[in-house]
Formats: structure tokens, C-alpha cells, sequence
């Protein structure tokens, strides 16, 4: 029998939740910005206070800051089960997009074709139109402007052996439905094409399989899943090898600083340890006997997974019943992140606004995800507002959030 999600345990692993400062406040902008556990603060911390000289010197402290940051990396990619060296740190997930364009506008022959979605925040789409400078063909792979889906046998029409890449998210922060990455990844593999995945929003609610997914390119940011501020990307080692080096010449044969060119913070890389140490504390906590890293990663994604549909069901259900909004994505909770936007008679953020008095702290905007919103006949500039949470809201949270819409809206 599958455990659930002990959700006491799990707010104590986040000091946010013990604050004096924040109490009396539900969260509900997760989607923007995560609360990190206590994990990642106790190691920045000590990070700063202990190891804050230049990493992987021959001294104590500097060896102690190295080996920290390597294994950041190292756990990290055995749960995403891909080797160490396929996971970097850059400082965000947009800037990694425009570093790995670049090597992409290097790489690719004049006519290549990428496919890119109107579904993505635009860090994984901005960034590859701008190759169109460079002669290369974009395709848009368009979702559905009355539901937001994005249908793979749409996909199926845009590829033949001019497509080089296909760019699209696990998961859309306006939209939240969660789109068959490993069926698309297939489909674009035997096109002879790379899968870049934007899993911003989809990492938060369990970290993937990343090996199983079968994605070239995975990119999420780690201060949106409980962690500091770093964008975090995986690369599989043929296209890795094969895309020409962004970092210092005599860097090229570390695979992981081939697209990460800045120098790295080294604290944060060193902190992003406790998102692992995160990991493996809930499986400790809810699951007998010894596990890989990749299949606790899998236990707990599926723990937090169930905790999240159980509490998003009677949200959708409540906004399902008004007729006074429009609810963008799925209406069922299965499939769906906790990644909520709804369109309303007034801007998203003036209801952002309205809800902060009942200590609800939620956003509204177009969360840049404005190609979207626009092909959803959203104006950008009204925006939407967003309800985000995680595994680590709690049913009396999500009651607040319901009481506080019924006064606001
Ligand atoms: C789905 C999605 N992709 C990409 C990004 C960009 O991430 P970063 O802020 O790390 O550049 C965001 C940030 O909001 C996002 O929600």
C-alpha cells in the first residue's frame, strides 16, 4: 500500500511555516517562488559563515566548499537519474535558454527548423524565435485556444527531417496542465530531432525522471522547488558533446561547464544539496528499506503528487461552479499541477490585491507567459490571477483560499 503524505512532518521541514512574520498568511504564489526547506537554509547558511572562500583549493574550507557543491550535483542528478556530469547550475532558467540558444544558432545549419510552443513561459520559447536571425525555420506548435491543450498529433504535422529541436514545456505556468513528455520525446526522437523541457512548473510537484522522460534538454529552477536561487538543466551527454562550448576553451571537456559560462555562486550551487537532503528525509520518513536516489525521487514525486490532486479537486470544482470567471486548463485534477489561473471581470492583480486583506498571497499578471494568454484571447494586460501551491499546503490552507475568494469575488 502507498503511503500518504504525512503534511505535519513535511511543514516542519520548512521554517516559513514558523515564522512570526508570516503568520496568519497562505501561500498561493508557489508557481512564482517557492518556500525553501530547512535543508537549503541551514547549508546556506553554514556556507556563508564557513566555506565562504574560493572552492577546491587544497585548505580545509575550501576543499569542505567544493566537495558541498559537487554534491549538489551529483545527488541531484542520480535522482533525476542522469549521470553528474549532464546536471549544471546557471543562474536561472532563462538565462540557461539563452546560452543554450547560442550554441544552437552556432551549431545548426542555415534551413534547420525548430519547433517551439505558444504554451511556454517565454524563457523556453523568446529565446529560440530569436534563431530565425540566424536563418534557422521556427515552427509553432500551437495549443488550443478554448482549452490551452497542447495536442501532440498537432506536433506530429510540424516535424520531418528539417527539425533539429523541439522546445516545449512539461507543464505551463498559466495553463498547468501536464503534457506526455515521454510520449513527445519519442515522437521527436524518431523524427531525429532533440526535446528541450521547460519543467519549471512541473519540478516543484515532484522532481522527474528525467532518464525515463527521455529529454535531451530538462530545465527547471531550483527556487521554485524548495531551493536558492539557480536554474538548474540537464543535457545528455551526445548533445552535450556534440553542441559547441559556450564556457572558457579550456573548460570544453567538463561537460558541465560547457553552457554555464558565468562564474557559478557558489553558495547556492553548494545550498542545492538540501533539496536533496528534502527528498531523501521524506522518503525516510514515509517508506521502509533502502532505495536509489532515482527511486526515492520516484516515491516521493508520487507522494506529493496525490497530496496536491486531493487538495486541487474541490478548488476546481468551486471555480467549475461560478459563472462569473474563467478557469484557463483542465478542470480535473488528475494531470494538472496545483498551478491555477483564472481570468476574471477586473485585472488578476487587483484580485491579487483583494485577497492579500484576507492573508491569502497570491499573484496576478501574465506571469510571462503573455503568447499564451494571448492565444487564449486573454489580454496580457488584464492578466489572469494565479492560485499556486504545493505539496506542502495543508487543507485548512486551501479552505482559506475558498472563503477568501467567496469575499473577493
Ligand atoms: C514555466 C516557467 N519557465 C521558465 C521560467 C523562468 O525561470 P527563471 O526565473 O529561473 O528564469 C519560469 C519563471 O517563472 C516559469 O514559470
Amino acid at each position: 500500500m502507498s503511503a500518504t503524505l504525512d503534511i505535519d512532518f513535511v511543514r516542519s521541514q520548512f521554517p516559513a511555516f514558523s515564522e512570526p512574520a508570516l503568520q496568519g498568511q497562505a501561500f498561493f504564489e508557489n508557481a512564482g517562488g517557492s518556500y525553501a526547506s530547512r535543508f537549503v537554509i541551514d547549508r546556506l547558511a553554514r556556507f556563508y559563515r564557513e566555506r565562504k572562500v574560493q572552492p577546491y583549493a587544497p585548505y580545509e574550507a575550501s576543499r569542505l566548499a567544493g566537495a558541498e557543491m559537487d554534491e549538489a550535483r551529483t545527488r541531484l542528478a542520480a535522482i533525476l537519474n542522469v549521470a553528474a556530469d549532464e546536471l549544471s547550475f546557471g543562474p536561472s532558467t532563462t538565462q540557461n535558454t539563452y546560452v543554450l540558444a547560442q550554441a544552437f544558432r552556432q551549431w545548426l545549419e542555415p534551413g534547420a527548423a525548430i519547433v517551439v510552443t505558444n504554451q511556454d513561459h517565454e524563457a523556453n520559447t523568446g529565446p529560440w524565435r530569436r534563431l530565425a536571425e540566424a536563418g534557422i525555420e521556427i515552427r509553432e506548435w500551437r495549443l488550443d485556444p478554448e482549452t490551452g491543450h497542447l495536442d501532440p498529433t498537432a506536433l506530429a504535422a510540424l516535424l520531418d527531417e528539417r527539425v533539429r529541436l523541439v522546445c516545449f514545456p512539461h507543464c505551463s505556468n498559466v495553463v498547468g496542465e501536464i503534457n506526455p513528455v515521454a510520449e513527445i520525446c519519442a515522437m521527436v526522437h524518431d523524427a531525429g530531432a532533440a526535446a528541450c523541457v521547460d519543467g519549471v512548473s512541473y519540478a516543484p510537484h515532484g522532481l522527474p525522471d528525467v532518464g525515463a522522460l527521455g529529454a535531451d534538454i530538462y530545465l527547471f529552477s531550483a527556487y521554485k522547488t524548495y531551493g536558492p536561487h539557480q536554474g538548474i538543466m540537464t543535457i545528455r551527454r551526445a548533445l552535450a558533446e556534440a553542441l559547441p562550448n559556450q564556457g572558457h576553451y579550456f573548460n570544453a571537456a567538463t561537460l558541465y561547464k560547457r553552457f554555464t559560462p558565468a562564474g557559478p555562486d557558489h553558495a547556492q550551487v553548494a545550498a542545492s544539496a538540501g533539496m536533496a537532503d528534502y527528498v531523501e528525509a521524506l522518503h525516510l520518513h514515509h517508506f521502509d528499506g533502502l532505495a536509489s536516489p532515482a527511486a526515492q525521487g520516484r516515491a516521493v514525486h508520487d507522494l506529493m503528487r496525490a497530496h496536491e490532486e486531493a487538495l486541487l479537486a474541490p478548488l476546481l470544482d468551486y471555480l467549475a461552479g461560478r459563472n462569473d470567471l474563467r478557469l484557463l486548463g483542465p478542470r480535473q485534477a488528475a494531470g494538472r499541477a496545483p498551478t491555477v489561473a483564472v481570468e476574471l471581470d477586473r485585472p488578476g492583480e487587483a484580485a491579487a490585491a483583494a485577497l492579500a486583506e484576507h492573508g491569502i498571497m497570491a499573484g496576478g499578471g501574465d506571469f510571462y507567459a503573455v503568447r499564451a494568454l494571448e492565444a487564449m484571447g486573454v489580454d496580457p494586460a488584464k492578466g489572469v490571477l494565479r492560485l499556486s501551491f504545493t505539496h506542502y499546503t495543508a487543507r485548512a490552507e486551501m479552505e482559506k483560499l475558498i472563503a477568501a475568494l467567496d469575499a473577493v469575488l
